[in-house]
């Protein structure tokens, strides 16, 4: 761990000149014309106080933050409205799913023939805006700045097309995702076994989770389908002095610390992990098949939301992703009984600090009964 060998692929100066024409794409040209910075994703310390510049088409400020895939699959922007005021409407041909970070406000969806609802917002609610129609955000505080972070799979639409025109200005409603209804936003859905079906959490910090021990450490969850859209999302929560089995997937995977405290240790292989410290507020994305693990060293449940792309999610045959299956059968999971020395000590020690113990006794055993066999390295 924190090895002096940094694994981060970077190469000489030669040969990064051969592919220094194809390293800008229509996508991040589009971000300069906006006048706005992009920045690592991998952690950012603190979504609400990150600093962004003005955003003068969308009438507000914002900041881009893109991960090792962002050109090909997802990408991430925080936006602020100022107080008492709104962002220019706007519409796109690519999925979008906000997470409030801080205050309150509006937000109105328009589709072709007119139909229009609105619906409010605060802090800690989550939503998708249906693609392509015309939506509108609207701070409804005159003191307070209003805080969002979204998710977006507009940069494979960007580079697909070439041309913001044909994205940002095509009249055309996707009826199937969108038709006017007048409850389109209310604050609820469909509950479907761990997928609920919604366009809008009022409050997904405190929302009910579903028991879910995949992944270890007594744990909820909660998958979402919103605005009929290709991106997925979900929440995690574990429990205090516990933490979740490491594992590795496709890139785009954005993790948004919802509440608690602790660590994730995280990096290319096993052998070369580094420890990213979290809190309400903090964002990681583990990048392209990095082992990456999640510590709870705080008094309360560590509660995270994750806003994904399809390219996250390596799966079998079964169509059941790798991340959630042993590594011992060919999965990308690593099982609590294969894991190193180091990591319990990591954890131990870092619960120390705050006069805590591992509560992992559980999670070990209950592990043990559906633990494959090693399989022989011989042959
Ligand atoms: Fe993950």
């Amino acid at each position: 761990m924190n090895t002096a060998v940094t694994k981060n692929a970077l190469v000489s100066e030669t040969i990064a000149k051969k592919f220094e024409t194809e390293k800008a794409t229509p996508y991040t040209r589009w971000i300069a014309e906006e006048g706005l910075d992009i920045i690592p994703s991998l952690y950012v310390e603190n979504l609400h106080t990150v600093e962004l510049k003005p955003w003068a088409r969308r009438g507000g400020k914002g900041l881009y933050l893109n991960h090792d895939a962002s050109r090909t699959s997802n990408d991430c922007y925080v936006c602020e409205i100022a107080p008492g005021s709104e962002l220019a409407p706007q519409r796109q041909l690519f999925e979008e799913m906000i997470y409030v970070l801080d205050g309150r406000g509006s937000t109105t969806v328009t589709n072709g023939a007119g139909a229009k609802v609105s619906f409010e917002w605060k802090a800690g609610a989550i939503f998708a805006i249906p693609l392509n129609t015309v939506h509108q955000h609207f701070n409804g505080s005159g003191s307070e700045p209003a805080r969002f972070v979204a998710v977006t799979n507009g940069p494979p639409i960007i580079n697909a097309f070439g041309d913001t025109d044909f994205v940002f200005n095509t009249p055309y409603d996707f009826k199937n995702r969108f038709a006017g209804e007048s409850n389109y936003f209310a604050n609820g859905g469909e509950q479907k076994g761990l997928l609920l079906d919604t366009n809008f959490v009022a409050d997904a910090v405190n929302l009910p989770l579903i028991s879910a021990k995949e992944r270890g450490a007594g744990g909820g969850h909660i998958r979402f389908s919103m605005a009929k859209g290709s991106m997925n999302s979900h929440i995690s929560q574990f429990p205090t002095a516990t933490y979740k089995k490491a594992h590795a997937h496709g890139p785009g995977a954005h993790v948004i610390i919802m509440s608690g405290s602790g660590f994730s240790l995280m990096g290319p292989d096993t052998d070369n992990l580094n420890r990213y410290d979290w809190r309400e507020g903090t964002m990681i994305v583990p990048p392209n098949m990095w082992f990456h693990q999640h510590f709870n060293t705080g008094t309360t449940p560590a509660r995270y939301l994750a806003f994904k792309a399809e390219g996250v999610s390596i799966r079998n045959a079964q169509g059941v992703p790798k991340a959630w299956i042993s590594r011992r059968v060919g999965g990308d999971q690593i099982d609590y009984a294969d894991e190193s020395l180091q990591v319990r000590e990591t954890f131990t020690a870092a619960l120390a600090q705050v006069g805590l113990t591992p509560r992992m006794a559980e999670a070990y055993e209950m592990e043990l009964a559906d633990l494959p066999a090693k399989v022989s390295q011989k042959g």
